[in-house]
């Protein structure tokens, strides 16, 4: 008896995603490994506790994969596992296990970092547009990293109103450049950004900050540290990278680029509401302000300025909530994947 595995992600859970995939996956399995049909003794699918919209083994019988028995069985959730993942363990009585080619697909790929390439998403935008909360649910679901690459800039912003230099000042900013020390570690898969030695996560997101890191951002030198650092993580690892430059200059062959954007209000809105949340006290009309500020500042500065890739993906989440701006997102990552 040999097994053939496989798997794949749907990207939301509905019965025409569920039978498009598991067809998918079932003809890329028997045309991988030339299968006849009387070599298969039974197809066992299991899925994660997220899909109840239709029974992956119905799917297959219904495209025609119906003559071995088939069942269906369902996962217990796993901390850091793939949401909305569909497993199948092909029993066959083909003798050797040696040339058997397992097939993963779309998001499941990266339950095999042996036999998948390097996946990395950009999204860039401006403050608060919602792309750190999409790139979190992304990195999630596709069991990948989120690199917030705005958490490096507050970081050197940070560094910069500790040492009570003004972050516009090119030359005192290149003074100190030697010694801007910036690390980002990862902690059960969650960021960690580092400032000489000390975990400053918290610190660089006070709204003091956000100005500092847009002023720091717009210095050549201080870019060039900080994308070479963020493209030796990207080069490494399957990421999520949020910033205002990634599909443009950090990684402008990256395989996927969504611009996300929203009216300023909109997003100054968000950025209250988080503040807030956050004890911060801020009045709405000057965060408004500022956030208009900043978008000026980060687009109209001379390198890498905020910029829709021409290749990006635009999604205004003006109107949209936080689901259906990923289910947007993930619906063209799969579709390509
Ligand atoms: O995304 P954020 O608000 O944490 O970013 C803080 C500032 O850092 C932003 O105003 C501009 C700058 N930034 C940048 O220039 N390039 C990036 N890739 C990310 C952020």
């Amino acid at each position: 008896m040999t097994i053939i595995r496989g798997a794949t992600t749907i990207a939301s859970d509905c019965k025409a995603e569920i039978q498009a995939s598991v067809k998918e996956l079932l003809d890329g399995i028997f045309s991988a490994n030339a299968l006849q049909k009387s070599e298969i003794k039974g197809f066992l699918f299991s899925l994660t506790s997220d899909i109840h919209s239709y029974h992956p083994a119905k799917a297959a019988r219904e495209c025609g994969y119906d003559y071995a028995p088939l069942f269906a069985a369902v996962e217990p959730d796993i901390d850091g596992g793939l949401a909305l993942c569909i497993r199948l363990m092909l029993f066959t009585d083909l003798e050797s296990e040696r040339d058997v080619k397992h097939i993963y697909q779309k998001g499941a790929k990266t339950l095999r970092k042996d036999i998948s390439e390097i996946l990395n998403i950009a999204l860039d935008g401006p403050a608060g547009s919602g792309k750190s909360t999409v790139a979190k649910i992304l990195a999630k679901d596709y069991n990948i990293l989120y690199l917030d690459t705005g958490a490096m800039y507050r970081a050197c912003g940070l560094k910069a109103l500790r040492m009570g230099i003004d972050p516009k000042d090119g030359e005192k900013i290149a003074g100190i450049l030697p010694e801007l020390n910036v690390k980002v570690e990862y902690r059960d898969g969650k960021q960690h950004t580092l400032l000489d030695g000390e975990d400053v996560s918290l610190a660089i997101r006070e709204n003091s900050v956000s100005m500092a890191a847009s002023s720091i951002s717009a210095h050549h030198a201080v870019r060039v540290k900080m994308v070479e650092m963020q493209r030796e993580i990207a080069k490494s690892m399957s990421c999520v990278l949020d910033g205002r430059d990634i599909g443009t200059a950090v990684l402008p062959n990256a395989k996927f680029k969504f611009f996300i954007t929203a009216d300023s209000r909109v997003r100054a809105k968000r950025r209250f509401e988080e503040l807030k949340a956050r004890g911060e006290n801020v009045d709405f009309e000057t965060l408004h302000a500022e956030i208009v500020k900043r978008d000026k500042q980060d687009s109209e500065r001379e390198f890498s300025p905020l910029m829709c890739a021409d290749d990006a993906v635009v999604v205004d989440t003006s109107d949209l909530g936080i689901e259906e701006v990923v289910a947007k997102i993930k619906g063209f990552i799969q579709a390509e994947i």
